[in-house]
């Protein structure tokens, strides 16, 4: 029975006192008006409702989600990070310092190197020992230039030592051969004089070097020697066991080659292998390779493009949220303690090339529209946390989806740089559920989520949130609710046109602009999302 029911009884029964029934007269007139002043006034179907449940702490999103690649490729390693000590470039040993600079600001976690297919044709000894006397060799993946290994295994670990990064070096499986792997191994880790470990003091570096991460092949079904799922698994049970790392047990993590989009039988049989595995062989992760291309060979243009390839594109890039779930289904079969990581160490966008520059050099400008598609997958990644500990976007400068754009002395930092930059507080931080309703951004036959978001408690405590409007003309106001929340200040990256770009002219036509909302009283903020951008904040 509810109060209004048992007042009119009690009164025409004659029960109560007059001031009884009085009081409750205007309880119920109050409630009325209350209940009358809502149904008048109702929540603006415009606006976008956020919570972050603060409270519900989930993984660990590591910080090596936020990896880069660096593949000796086109003018990745020489023009974008080595121009020797001789070039008027400013340099430290032969490493430029702009883009050693900018680097630092991305807290840079690891640089996966020599390659990518490059590295199934590295030889290591070919890039050690004095600079005029190295080999000139061959780069057959990439045009067929000249690859004159003056950047080699000690400039790479000078250059991530620099940048404040680890190294994750790939090992040669296609051409190369398990003593090769493991004597590099030997010179990098031994702390023993060893006839190696004496060959890498002399020539300059006496103590061990540390050796994080080791990916043992790449592509492995393809450029990497079309092998096999159970072919390869030989190949890596040898490998594993003999690239030793001398700096002692644990301290590295070997990474397997895994599937390349949406072939699950490396996976499958990695896994399977792995639930069984015997001490003489390990792996501590299983690579994951999937760009947002389109079609291939790739020709969707980097810039100049419609909403229709903007949309396709998007669209492409989600798809990583599903090709992790399978991968992660399969790897939780055999692997329930997730163990194994899944290292998602080659993503990004892979577009038609720069008109005028080699095909082979995979040079493409970076847009707006590679901004939201960095953010989607980061997004996607923290949300899989719990699995996905490492990722390397392919590639860091000069090529496909880079971070750094260089011409000769000249350096521009792109859309995707930037939100690497915004997204430096997600680093290590711990996931946070967030519900929104946004809607859907629709265009012919696509649909995708209107915005996306992520939220995280950072090391420090502070509360972050990441959202993504995907929408290339609506704005979205997004009100947000997070316990105790008043006010949101961090960045917004946003830009005139899907595709507008930085170049050598205009360097920073798309760069973040800072942001900061006040709660209007009733304990909500609103933010207003402009259309096709992203927005990091610190919620307070
Ligand atoms: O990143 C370019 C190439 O893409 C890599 O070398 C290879 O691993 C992948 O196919």
């Amino acid at each position: 029975m509810t109060g209004a029911e048992s007042f009119s009884q009690d009164a025409v029964e004659g029960v109560l006192p007059v001031r009884e029934t009085m009081r409750k007269i205007f309880v119920l007139v109050v409630v009325t008006l209350i209940a009358r002043a809502h149904a008048a006034a109702p929540r603006d179907p415009e606006v976008i409702h956020l919570t972050v449940a603060v409270n519900e702490a989930g993984a660990k999103i590591d910080r090596h989600i936020f990896g880069q690649f660096a593949e000796h490729l086109g003018r990745g390693i020489y023009e974008g990070i080595w121009v020797g000590p001789g070039s008027t470039i400013p340099n430290t040993r032969g490493i430029r310092n702009d883009v050693v600079a900018a680097l630092k600001a991305l807290h840079v976690p690891d640089v996966r190197w020599p390659g990518g297919c490059f590295a199934d044709e590295y030889h290591w000894r070919k890039g050690i020992g004095p600079a005029g006397k190295r080999p000139a060799t061959l780069n057959p993946n990439w045009g067929g230039v000249i690859e004159p290994n003056t950047f080699g295994t000690h400039e790479f670990l000078d250059f991530v030592q620099q940048i404040g990064a680890e190294p994750y070096l790939s090992v040669n499986v296609g051409s190369g051969t398990p003593q090769e792997a493991a004597e590099w191994l030997e010179y990098l880790t031994a702390d023993k004089p060893s006839a190696l470990a004496q060959e890498r003091a002399v020539n300059g570096h006496s103590e061990p070097y540390k050796i994080p991460f080791l990916g043992i092949g790449n592509e492995s079904w393809g450029c990497g020697g079309t092998m096999s799922a159970e072919f390869y698994l030989s190949q890596l049970k040898i490998y594993s066991h003999f690239a030793r790392n001398y700096a002692g047990a644990g301290a590295m993590q070997r990474i397997a080659v895994g599937p390349g989009d949406a072939d699950t039988s490396y996976t499958e049989t990695i896994m399977k292998a792995w639930q069984s595995q015997v001490w003489s062989w390990n792996i501590e992760g299983l690579s994951l390779h999937s760009y947002t291309v389109g079609k291939w060979p790739p020709s969707y243009k980097a810039t100049g493009f419609d909403e229709a390839d903007y949309a396709t594109l998007l669209n492409e890039t989600l798809h990583m949220e599903t090709l992790i779930r399978t991968n992660a289904a399969i790897m939780d079969r055999y692997d329930p303690q997730k163990k194994v990581s899944l290292a998602v160490d080659e993503w990004g966008s892979w577009l038609a090339p720069t008109p005028g520059t080699n095909p082979g050099f995979l040079e493409q400008q970076n847009s707006q529209r590679d901004a939201l598609i960095a953010a989607l997958n980061l997004n996607i990644f923290a949300r899989h946390a719990d699995r996905v500990r490492m990722a390397n976007i392919a590639q860091m400068i000069n090529v496909l989806q880079a971070m750094i754009l260089t011409d000769r002395d000249k350096m521009i930092l792109t859309p995707t740089y930037y939100v690497f930059r915004m997204y430096v507080p997600f680093q290590d931080a711990t996931f946070l559920p967030v519900t929104l309703a946004a809607g859907s951004y629709v265009h012919g036959e696509i649909s995708v989520p209107r915005v996306d978001a992520i939220a995280a408690r950072a090391v420090n405590g502070r509360l972050w949130l990441a959202l993504t409007n995907l929408d290339p003309t609506r704005a979205a106001p997004v009100e947000v609710s997070a316990a105790g929340v008043k006010q949101a200040t961090g960045e917004t990256l946003s830009s005139a046109g899907i595709d507008s770009v930085n170049t050598f002219d205009a360097p920073t036509t798309v760069a973040p602009q800072p942001i900061a909302v006040k709660s209007s009283g009733g304990g909500q903020i609103v933010l207003k999302l402009a259309p096709h951008s992203v927005t990091v904040v610190a919620l307070e």
